[in-house]
């Protein structure tokens, strides 16, 4: 045992999957312009590979979440395998559960004790689709059923001819039937193509009565190139095209069930099975969410609603116990966050170009997130890796804040040192906490010490004078000042009268609101002794908000160590 482990992970045990010869291919030249008819097998294939297959209630939950997305066709079970299952049909069937655009499948393998059950099940039903298979591969052959394949081409025969005839006992029922041959992708094509063939051959069917051939990577054993070359001479030589739809159902072994689908599709398959976020064997079934959303990003309706993706989350997470990966595509938590400190910014630079009459056209998200119901609270969130595009949108699109540039690039220095310090992502209430902590009432005590009590601001021709009644914190100062505006004013009295100096490097002014809720705010970095203070006020009155921005600012310098003992001396 110790010596097998030391020497397990040894490729050459392994060969490559055999490729089939294919002359005159097409595919790639294809594109996807209509979605496939959807198969949903949530309640057969990925209710079998579950460790606690889901209730009654789930199954319920389930059906109910397929219908409301518009699914036509369900794989609702295994009713000849599985008690529950066939009572979850019998409930569909006398409940009248079943919507008249909607068609259930049930499957069964091809034995005629196991078909006789499944009909059994689906007494009294309007319109069911009966899928029968058995397996074809070598592997299969040779040691599972150790039969030639002129026996497995028997057992297939069998099969079908035992659906027909049981179907012909239930004349009411308009009756559609399904081969797979499982392991499709595993099996060599030709072989594949006969035994198809040969189960076509007793169903006959008609362009107006149509057989579903679904060809399954029951194992996904090689790229999906390869399975697309396989559907495509499937395709070209399988008999009667016309009276077929060609499915294909992909499982996800090599992470791929979702680009084998894709091709498929472009290489002739009309219809796709599969499940709501790949839940299903092993690494699951391909994800008919994510393939959906890859048409619906390029333009093509997926004929599915997937704008309800919490919805969609919530049942899947709640009937398979499976959680959600957060990058799951297309619904994962985190698909449409930027982090980044670039990410955001040039997210933030394209929503402010993108119409909404245009087409969608915005960096790093290749959908708008509002489709499938999230906001953009999701789409930007700040951590030590963000930079100040980032804290700039949750400033503006949360708090209305449109920041100048300038100070952008100030908040987003003291965002980011919270999060190295505290080692956490900053939501957008500790980001305004931060610019009202540090920019709007810098000091420790809550009252600020300099603030505007009143002013009088004149525009005598040229010369504008401010005689502004500041309180220090204990007295009110009288000061005068002019200049060319307020600001300048402001620091020509403030020089004169309390001997603070100092020069404006930016000053800026947003209005907050509309109406009569309308305040303003001021921005505002002044330069005393070689070092700047930023200050941040808002008002009512446009002129207070300038004055107490300065003042505000002047805090900060007031209560550095350098200030105090000047003042001291
Ligand atoms: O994966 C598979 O091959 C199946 C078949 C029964 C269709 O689920
Ligand atoms: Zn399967």
């Amino acid at each position: 045992m110790a010596d097998s482990n030391t020497h397990s992970f040894n490729p050459s045990k392994y060969c490559s999957a055999p490729k089939p010869v294919k002359i005159n291919r097409r595919w790639p030249d294809n594109q996807i312009v209509r979605a496939p008819v959807w198969c949903a097998v949530d309640l057969r294939d990925g209710n079998q590979a579950l460790i606690e297959p889901m209730s009654v209630t789930q199954k319920k939950q389930m059906w109910h979440l397929l219908v409301k997305m518009g699914f036509k066709q369900i794989e609702v079970g295994f009713p000849s395998a599985s008690q529950p299952d066939f009572d979850f049909v019998r409930w569909l069937i006398e409940e009248n559960q079943i919507p008249d655009d909607v068609t259930i499948q049930v499957l069964v393998q091809a034995r005629d004790s196991l078909i006789e059950r499944t009909f059994d099940a689906l007494d009294g039903i309007h319109q069911a689709i009966v899928h029968v298979y058995n397996s074809t591969s070598p592997v299969q052959r040779e040691k599972v059923f150790r039969s030639e394949k002129s026996g497995i081409v028997d057992i297939a025969i069998n099969g079908a001819r035992k659906v027909l005839d049981e179907s012909r006992k239930y004349a009411n029922t308009r009756w559609s039937f399904e081969y797979s041959p499982e392991s499709f992708s595993g099996t060599e094509t030709d072989f594949a193509i006969d035994i198809c063939n040969a189960v076509i051959e007793v169903w006959q069917p008609t362009p107006d009565n149509k057989a579903i051939i679904n060809l399954p990577a029951t194992v996904e054993c090689a790229s999906p190139n390869v399975f697309a070359d396989q559907v495509e001479i499937f395709c070209d030589s399988v008999k009667r095209r016309d009276s077929i739809l060609v499915s294909v159902h992909t499982h996800n072994d090599r992470g791929c069930a979702v680009a084998a689908a894709e091709l498929a599709v472009m290489a002739g398959a009309d219809r796709v099975e599969g499940t709501l976020m790949g839940n299903g064997e092993r690494t699951g079934n391909m994800d008919i969410v994510t393939m959906a959303m890859n048409l619906y990003s390029q333009g093509v309706d997926p004929k599915l609603d997937l704008s309800i993706a919490s919805e969609i989350i919530n049942t899947v997470e709640s009937c398979t116990q499976i959680k959600t990966h957060p990058r799951h595509p297309w619904f994962g938590e985190l698909v449409y966050t930027a982090f980044s400190g670039s990410h955001q910014d040039a997210i933030k630079k394209c929503l402010a170009q993108q119409d909404a009459d245009q087409a969608w056209d915005v960096a790093y998200l290749p959908i708008n997130p509002g489709d499938i119901g999230r906001n953009y609270e999701s789409v930007i969130r700040v951590n030590s890796q963000s930079g100040k595009g980032g804290v700039a949108f949750i400033m503006e699109s949360e708090f209305g804040v449109a920041m100048p540039r300038w100070m952008q690039i100030v908040l987003s220095r003291e965002v980011q040192r919270y999060s190295e310090t505290h080692q956490c992502e900053v939501n957008s209430q500790m980001i305004w906490q931060i610019f009202d902590a540090v920019f709007m009432q810098p000091n420790d005590d809550e009252t600020p010490q300099f603030q505007v009590l009143s002013y009088q601001f004149e525009k005598n021709r040229d010369v504008e004078t401010l005689k502004a009644s500041i309180s220090d914190g204990n007295d009110a100062v009288l000061i005068h000042g002019s200049g060319m505006g307020v600001i300048s004013a402001l620091s020509d009295g403030l020089r004169k009268t309390m001997g603070i100096d100092f020069e404006v490097q930016h000053f800026d002014q947003i209005a907050l609101g509309e109406g009569t809720d309308a305040k303003a705010m001021a921005f505002v970095q002044i330069k005393i002794d070689g070092t700047n203070f930023v200050g941040v006020a808002q008002d009512e009155d446009i002129m207070s908000a300038n004055i107490n921005s300065v003042l505000v600012a002047a805090n900060r310098y007031a209560s550095t160590s350098e200030a105090g003992s000047r003042r001291v001396s």
